[in-house]
C-alpha cells in the first residue's frame, strides 16, 4: 500500500505545479512589491508550507509589509469616488446595518448560525466584512477565509462580485476556485469555492492549517460538510465556522454544533402577491380540462403501445383529480395514493402552453418588470424556449428579452441575466433551481414556479439514481416567491393548486441523502477517521445505512477498499483524482495499458455531457448522423471518440462549425471535453502514473479490443446480457431487471448485437430504467477485466488493481493481456 506521505506529497506536488501553471497565467512577474517576487514564497495565505520558513521574524516582517500594503490599497478605494458609490450601494443592504454585531458575535463565537432572506448579503457582504476589518486592523495578510458555494458558477459569480465591490480584479484579494478551475494569486485571501474543494482541501491537510475563517454557504444544500469539522474545532480553538442560508432551520444546527447562536437578518422585501393555480386559471382564462392540454408539456408523443395506452388512460383520470385538487374540499377525499399520482403527472399538467399564457398575460396586462419562470432542467428550457420564439409576442425581440439560466451554462451567457433590458423590452429569464438561492437577479418582479425541482434522488433498495422532477418544499416555493420583491412589491404565480402546497414537506432533504456515496465514502476513507459508516452516522441527518453499505460495497467490487475496508493502492490514485471512482479507474487503466487517448476522451466526454444533439423535432437525423461514427463498433463510447477525433480534425481544416452542424454536435460541449481532456492528462502526468512522452502511452490506442476491455473495467458491474429472441432483442441487468436502450444510443439502432453483453456508465430511471451509453463486449473481456462474478467463470485476474500498479512500470502488461484473451476466446469459442 502506497504510504500516506506518498499521496501526500503527489497531492503537494500537484498543488504546486498547478499553481505555478496559475501563476504563469497571471503573469505575476513584476509585482510592485520586490519583497515578495524576490524571495518566491508564493501562496502564504492559503498554502501550508510554513515550516519551509523556520526565520519567523523575516516571515512576519513579510506579513507585516503585506498587510500594510492592502490596508493602504483598500483605503484609497473606499475613498475614491467610485468606492464611495459602491459603498453607497452596499450600506443599503440589510446586511449593513448588523455587521458591527455579526462581527462582535463572529470574534466571540467559534461557530454560527446565520439566516437571511436571498439578497440581504450573506454571501458577498459577510466574508467580505471579516476581510475588511482584519485589513483594516493591521492583519490582512494573515487572515485567510474560505466561503463555500453550492455550485460552481456561484462561486465564480460572487468572487466575481466581490473583486468589483472592492474595486480589484479578480485574483487580487478575492479569488475563486472550482474543480479544475480557479482564479487566485498570492494576495488571495478571501477564497470562493464549491464544498468539494474544502473536501479535498481537508483531505491534504486535517488542520485547515492557515484558515482563519470557513463561510459554508447555503448549508441547506449541503453535501458532507458539518460532519468533518465537528472533530476539526476543537484541535482548531482559533478557526471560525460561520453557516449560512436563506432557508434553514436554524435550530436543528445550532443544536448539532452544541447550541451555537443563531443570527437572523431581518431582510427588505416588498410584499409578494401568492397565487396558485386556481387564480391563474382564472386570471388567463386558461381551461384545464381537455386531454390535450395534459399532454402539453412538450410531449406530443404518439400512443403505440398498450402500456401507453394505460397511461393515457390515468393521465385522463389525473385530470379530474388536477380538477378536484382546485376545489379543496374534494381534493381532500381522495386516498392518498391518488394524491401521489397526482405528484407524478403534475408537470404534464401545468403543460408549457399554460405557461405561455401566464407569460402573454404578464407581457399585455402587468406593469414593467422582469419576470423569473423556473423549470425543472435544462431540456424543458430550451424546448420551452423555442416554443416562445415562435410566440408572435413573446419572440418578438423588441419586446421580449428571453435567456436562460442552468448550470451548464457559458459565463458569456450568465452575464445576460444581470443585464439591463432596453426600455419597453421585458425580460424573461427561464431558470432552473440554481435562481433560487445562489444568485440574484435584481429587477425581477414577476416570478413562475412550476413548482417541481428535477432532483438526483437515489434509490438506495435498487442502488439507482433517479432524475425525476419531484415536488419542491415549501421553504423552497416561498423563497422562489421571495425572488419577485426584490425592488418593488411582485407576484408570484405558483402553478399548482393552493392544497397541492399544503401537502409540500417544510424543508427539502440533504443532498447527503439523495446520491450515491461512492466519491464521498472514498474520500472520508482517505480523510483517516475510522469506518465510514461510523462517521457517516455521526452526521447531522445521516444517510441510510444501505445507501452507505452499497457505495462500501461497490468501492470493494471496483477494488478501491479491501476486505477490511482499507484503500488499496487503485483506491489511493482514486483519490487524487476529481472524477467519480469509476471513471477515475478508467483512466488509470488506459494509462497502464498504453492507450490514454480514446479513454481520456471517453472520460472526460462523461464527466461533461453527451456533445451528440438529440433535437425534439429531429430526432431521427440526429440518431442517423450518430450511428455514423459507430462504424460496426457497437458502441456509444467509441462514437464519441471518433466524433471528437473528427471534430479536431474538422478544426484544424477549419470546418469545425460545418461538421458540428452536420453531425448534431455541440460545439461548446466538444470544447468542454477538450479542456477536460488537458487537465486530466495533466493530472495524470503529475501522479507519474503517464509518462510525458506521448507516443508511448498511446502504444496501443488503435487496438479496439483492448479500448473496449479498458472501457469495461472502468463501467464493471454496469453490465447488461444481450438477450435475442426470434425479431426482438432485450437487456437485462446482472440483478435480473429489464433495461432499455436511449434512444440516441448507436446500439438502439441495431436490430442485433454480435457480443453477448453491454456495459453501461449510468442507468437512469425515469418511469421504467434506461441506459444511457453502452459497449458490446465479449466474454473474455468480461471475464478479464469485469472482475469476479462475471458470466458464471470465476475470473479475479485483474480484481484487484493493486498488483499490477505494482509493476505496471516493468511489465507489459497490454501484451500479456492480449494473449490471454487470445487464449480465452479459444477456449470459449
Ligand atoms: O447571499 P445573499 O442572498 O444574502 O445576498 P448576496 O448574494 O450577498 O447579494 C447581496 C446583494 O448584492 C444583492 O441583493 C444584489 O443587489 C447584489 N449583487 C449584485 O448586484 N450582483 C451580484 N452578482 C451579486 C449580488
Ligand atoms: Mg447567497
Amino acid at each position: 500500500v502506497i504510504p500516506l506521505s506518498l499521496q501526500r506529497r503527489v497531492e503537494g506536488l500537484l498543488q504546486e505545479h498547478l499553481d505555478r501553471a496559475q501563476l504563469k497565467a497571471e503573469n505575476v512577474g513584476g509585482s510592485a512589491d520586490d519583497a515578495m517576487s524576490t524571495d518566491q514564497t508564493g501562496d502564504i495565505s492559503l498554502d501550508e508550507n510554513k515550516d519551509s520558513f523556520p526565520d519567523h521574524s523575516v516571515m512576519e516582517r513579510i506579513l507585516q509589509r503585506r498587510s500594510l500594503r492592502m490596508r493602504n490599497m483598500q483605503r484609497a478605494w473606499q475613498e475614491s469616488p467610485e468606492g464611495r458609490k459602491m459603498m453607497d450601494f452596499r450600506k443599503s443592504l440589510p446586511a449593513f446595518k448588523e455587521k458591527e454585531m455579526l462581527l462582535q458575535a463572529i470574534a466571540r463565537n467559534q461557530v454560527i448560525v446565520i439566516s437571511g432572506e436571498t439578497g440581504c448579503g450573506k454571501t458577498t457582504q459577510l466574508p467580505q466584512y471579516i476581510l475588511e476589518s482584519e485589513i483594516e486592523s493591521g492583519r490582512g495578510a494573515s487572515c485567510s477565509i474560505i466561503c463555500t458555494q453550492p455550485r460552481r458558477i456561484s462561486a465564480m459569480s460572487v468572487a466575481d462580485r466581490v473583486s468589483a465591490e472592492r474595486g480589484e480584479p479578480l485574483g487580487e484579494a478575492v479569488g475563486y476556485k472550482v474543480r479544475l478551475e480557479g482564479v487566485k494569486g498570492k494576495n488571495t485571501h478571501l477564497l470562493f469555492c464549491t464544498s468539494g474543494i474544502l473536501l479535498r482541501r481537508l483531505l491534504s491537510d486535517h488542520n485547515l492549517n492557515g484558515i482563519t475563517h470557513v463561510f459554508v454557504d447555503e448549508i441547506h444544500e449541503r453535501g458532507m460538510n458539518e460532519g468533518n469539522f465537528l472533530d476539526l474545532l476543537p484541535r482548531r480553538q482559533d478557526l471560525r465556522l460561520i453557516l449560512m442560508s436563506a432557508t434553514l432551520n436554524a435550530e436543528l444546527f445550532s443544536n448539532y454544533f452544541g447550541g451555537a447562536p443563531t443570527i437572523h437578518i431581518p431582510g427588505f422585501t416588498y410584499p409578494v402577491r401568492a397565487q396558485f393555480l386556481e387564480d391563474v386559471l382564472e386570471m388567463t382564462g386558461y381551461k384545464l380540462t381537455s386531454f390535450n392540454q395534459i399532454d402539453d408539456y412538450g410531449q406530443e408523443k404518439m400512443w403505440k403501445t398498450q402500456r401507453q395506452l394505460v397511461q393515457r388512460k390515468r393521465k385522463n383520470q389525473i385530470t379530474t383529480l388536477v380538477e378536484d385538487a382546485l376545489n379543496k374540499s374534494s381534493f381532500e377525499n381522495y386516498s392518498s395514493r391518488a394524491r401521489d399520482s397526482l405528484a407524478h403527472w403534475m408537470p404534464d399538467c401545468i403543460g408549457f402552453n399554460l405557461i405561455e399564457a401566464v407569460l402573454c398575460h404578464i407581457c399585455r396586462k402587468e406593469r414593467p418588470g422582469a419576470v423569473l419562470v423556473f423549470m425543472t432542467g435544462w431540456e424543458d428550457i430550451s424546448s420551452l424556449r423555442d416554443q416562445l420564439k415562435a410566440h408572435p409576442l413573446l419572440g418578438d425581440p423588441n419586446r421580449v428579452l428571453l435567456v436562460t439560466c442552468h448550470g451548464s451554462m457559458a459565463t458569456s451567457e450568465q452575464k445576460l441575466i444581470f443585464e439591463k433590458p432596453p426600455p419597453n423590452v421585458r425580460k424573461i429569464v427561464l431558470a432552473t433551481n440554481m435562481a433560487e438561492a445562489s444568485i440574484t437577479i435584481n429587477d425581477i418582479v414577476f416570478v413562475v414556479d412550476c413548482g417541481k425541482a428535477k432532483e438526483t434522488t437515489y434509490d438506495a433498495l435498487n442502488n439507482t439514481p433517479c432524475l425525476l422532477p419531484s415536488w419542491i418544499s415549501k421553504a423552497s416555493a416561498r423563497q422562489r416567491k421571495g425572488r419577485a420583491g426584490r425592488v418593488q412589491p411582485g407576484e408570484c404565480y405558483h402553478l399548482y393548486p393552493r392544497c397541492v402546497y399544503e401537502a409540500f414537506a417544510e424543508y427539502q432533504l440533504p443532498e447527503l441523502l439523495r446520491t450515491p456515496l461512492n466519491s464521498l465514502c472514498l474520500q472520508i476513507k482517505s480523510l483517516q477517521v475510522g469506518s465510514i459508516g461510523e462517521f457517516l452516522s455521526a452526521a447531522l441527518q445521516p444517510p441510510e445505512s444501505l445507501a452507505v453499505q452499497n457505495a462500501i460495497g461497490f468501492l470493494k467490487m471496483i477494488g478501491a477498499l479491501d476486505e477490511k475496508e482499507n484503500l488499496t493502492n487503485l483506491g489511493t490514485y482514486l483519490t487524487m483524482l476529481p472524477v467519480d471512482p469509476k471513471l477515475g479507474k478508467m483512466l488509470i487503466m488506459g494509462a497502464i495499458f498504453h492507450c490514454f487517448d480514446p479513454v481520456l476522451t471517453i472520460v472526460s466526454g462523461l464527466s461533461v455531457r453527451d456533445p451528440f444533439l438529440l433535437p425534439q423535432d429531429k430526432k431521427d437525423l440526429a440518431g442517423t448522423a450518430k450511428s455514423r461514427f459507430s462504424a460496426k463498433d457497437y458502441s456509444d463510447h467509441m462514437a464519441l471518440v471518433r466524433a471528437y477525433e473528427g471534430w479536431k480534425e474538422a478544426e484544424r481544416e477549419g470546418s469545425a462549425y460545418e461538421y458540428c452542424w452536420r453531425n448534431f454536435l455541440s460545439a461548446q460541449t466538444l470544447q468542454a471535453i477538450h479542456s477536460l481532456r488537458k487537465q486530466f492528462s495533466f493530472i495524470l502526468k503529475d501522479t507519474g502514473l503517464v509518462e510525458e512522452d506521448a507516443s508511448n502511452n498511446n502504444k496501443l490506442s488503435h487496438n479496439q479490443s483492448l479500448v473496449r476491455a479498458i472501457i469495461c473495467s472502468g463501467l464493471y458491474p454496469g453490465i447488461a446480457s444481450v438477450v435475442h429472441r426470434e425479431t426482438s432483442m432485450s437487456f437485462k441487468t446482472m440483478d435480473d431487471g429489464q433495461v432499455f436502450l436511449y434512444a440516441n444510443s448507436v446500439n438502439a439502432h441495431y436490430e442485433t448485437i454480435p457480443y453477448p453483453w453491454l456495459v453501461f456508465g449510468e442507468k437512469v430511471k425515469v418511469n421504467t430504467v434506461f441506459i444511457r451509453d453502452s459497449t458490446g463486449v465479449s466474454d473474455s473481456i468480461l471475464i478479464l477485466f469485469g472482475g469476479a462474478l462475471a458470466c458464471g467463470v470465476q475470473a479475479g485476474h485483474l480484481k484487484m488493481l493493486d498488483g499490477y500498479i505494482d509493476f505496471f512500470m516493468d511489465h507489459n502488461l497490454a501484451e500479456c493481456f492480449l494473449k490471454l484473451k487470445e487464449e480465452l476466446d479459444k477456449l470459449l469459442q
